[in-house]
């Protein structure tokens, strides 16, 4: 069982031993002796089960599982005690004992809490407000349903909660030692004058396209979904000169995937400000990275990309020889790009078909009629690629892959998600049942370019509340913090820096960090085995734990992010910076 379906369900048995104490002790309340007693037992029964998804949990990675052992695990152990003996002693009126077993109830809510709401790392000041919870939850119903308790006892109750409280929060409130992030400008590019320069004028404007026959309003580059494709050969100098019409919340141009130096990178408020209508920014940065890319606004990127303010950009090594297409699978309002292509590619001709998915969820592209290679995966060569058949490809928010067959004398298609978008004739073939690519393990591998590393970063992807402003949000966080509160990573220029990325959620996060690929060491603690793999986009699954490693040679502040770009927005983003 994966490490992610385990959180699943030790999450649903907390919620299942919280409510059976909850309903027991509510049953216990209306004197309902059977039930209260088969709701109690149920409650038992989840704790133990608990007991072993926890340890499991624990085995994936102390980050699955601390919260869990530091604080669920006294208080539904405090639980079971304090509501087991009252219940054995109950042996006359099961009213009684309604208020131990609501006890167990809280104790067990309040550590579910503090998994939903703070999760990793865990704090004392988590632990206490969770007792301070449970302790007050307590007292009120002891006033509703108990006994009258005795003053000395209600003034200690009061007393422990106030404590709790007040602890709690001052430690959760506590500033964290993070230095603040200042804006710095990264070196300007230096193309020298008199080198070969590709020019580019693209204009971002609100505009109405027609996509797959139906009229969607859009935000577009040159009045196109995607924008004109930029293509440019190793070795060009690429001069963009951005302008915006009318999009009011500012564009920028980044350059997914493409390691520019830091001040053509395009992230508004760090690298420079956001375009705004009327304005313009020119970028200069030398090609000199064959492969596949793209470009993307970065002001607003959550609704900008969505709406349309993307395109492809190719750089090749020589002038294309053969067949050589792009393929950008996108989601604009709920209409999927491409649109289906068809062509005839005589027999034998070289095809090279460069698959990108700009949405901000994982697609699954299958090509059938045909065994081809992965040649390169995120515009980088992989070594020793050999030939695949009857296997689909999974490619994560903002990823590459470059596929390579000869064409066959029979027809071949491509399909994203089942629904083809190219192919050179009638195929059919259901691709369903494919296996999906692990890049992990494909091609040949290399001895790792170093074994030391410098610096040694773990991010801790969840969700949690963050307080932050005035409005309290249900952010998606790294080690417990939202963007901007999350401490910058930083390094010196030169230094070997590693990363381990631990997802404790439930849901997938595409990791993309700017002006670096980095090379995987493994997954979940098994080396990678196949061709060095250097990536800019990967999914960390729910459960996962990556290791990547990189060399620190651009120097400048990166944006360090998810790529779903609505969990970036909502707290999944963090900064590189060179001190
Ligand atoms: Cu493609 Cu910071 O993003
Ligand atoms: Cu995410």
């Amino acid at each position: 069982m994966s490490t992610g379906s385990v959180i699943a369900i030790d999450f649903l048995i907390a919620v299942l031993a919280a409510a059976g104490w909850l309903g027991s002790g509510a049953a216990a309340a209306a004197r309902r002796r059977p039930v209260a007693l088969g709701l109690a037992a149920f409650a038992v029964l989840a704790t133990v089960a608990r007991a072993v998804t926890v340890t499991l949990l624990a085995r994936a990675g102390w980050w699955f599982a601390a919260e869990k052992l530091l604080i669920a695990a006294p208080l539904s152990l405090t639980a079971v005690v304090v509501a087991g003996w009252r219940l054995l002693r109950a042996r006359g009126d099961i009213r009684s004992a309604a208020v131990a077993l609501l006890f167990a109830g809280y104790a067990d809510s309040s550590a579910l809490l503090v998994t939903v709401l703070h999760g990793y790392p865990v704090s004392a000041g988590a632990g206490l407000l969770a007792v301070a919870g449970v302790v007050a939850a307590t007292a009120v119903s002891w006033r509703l349903l108990g006994p009258r308790p005795s003053r000395a006892v209600s003034r200690t109750t009061l007393a422990v909660a106030v404590v709790a409280l007040v602890a709690g929060t001052g430690l959760a409130a506590a500033p964290s030692a993070a230095p603040g992030v200042s804006h710095r400008h990264g070196q300007q590019a230096a193309p020298s004058v008199g080198e070969p320069t590709k020019r580019y004028v693209l204009t971002a404007a609100t505009a109405t396209v027609t996509v797959s026959g139906q009229r969607v309003a859009a935000w577009a580059f040159d009045g196109q979904v995607p924008g004109p494709e930029l293509s440019a050969t190793v070795g060009d100098v690429l001069e963009v000169t951005l302008r915006n019409k009318d999009i009011t919340r500012g564009v920028t141009l980044h350059w997914h995937g493409y390691d520019v130096p830091n001040s053509q990178d395009g992230v508004p408020g760090i690298t420079q400000d956001a375009v705004l209508p009327g304005q313009e920014f020119v970028y200069r940065f030398r090609a000199d990275q064959a492969g596949t890319y793209w470009y993307h606004t970065h002001s607003v990127s959550d609704v900008g990309v969505r709406m349309g303010l993307y395109g492809v950009l190719v750089v090749r090594p020589a002038p294309p020889s053969g067949v050589d297409r792009v393929i950008a699978a996108h989601t604009l309002s709920s209409v999927s790009l491409p649109e289906p292509v068809q062509e005839t590619v005589p027999e034998g001709s070289p095809v090279r078909l460069r698959l990108i998915n700009t949405d901000s969820a994982t697609h699954r592209y299958a090509l059938a009629g045909t065994p081809f290679q992965v040649a390169a995966i995120d515009g980088m060569d992989l070594a020793g690629a050999t030939p695949l058949t009857d296997t689909a490809i999974s490619i994560p928010a903002g990823g590459r892959y470059d596929l390579v067959f000869t064409a066959p004398a029979t027809p071949i298609a491509l399909s994203v998600d089942n629904r083809v978008v190219y192919s050179t004739g009638a195929a059919s073939t259901s691709s369903t049942s494919w296996p999906v690519l692990d890049p992990l393990g494909y091609g040949t591998a290399a001895a790792p370019p170093w074994t030391h590393y410098d610096k040694d970063f773990t991010l801790v992807l969840d969700r949690g509340l963050d307080l932050h402003g005035l409005l309290p949000r249900y952010a998606h966080t790294v080690n417990g913090a939202a963007d901007p509160d999350i401490p910058p990573q930083i390094v010196h220029l030169g230094d070997t820096v590693k990363f381990t990325i631990v997802n404790r959620s439930l849901v997938v996060h595409p990791w993309h960090l700017h002006g670096h690929h980095v090379l995987v060491l493994s997954r979940n603690g098994k080396a990678a085995t196949g061709s060095p793999l250097w990536l800019d986009s990967f999914d960390v699954r729910p459960g996962e734990v990556w290791e990547v490693t990189f060399k620190a040679d651009n120097p400048g502040m990166w944006a360090n992010h998810c790529h779903n770009l609505a969990h970036a927005e909502q707290g999944m983003l963090l900064h590189l910076m060179y001190a």
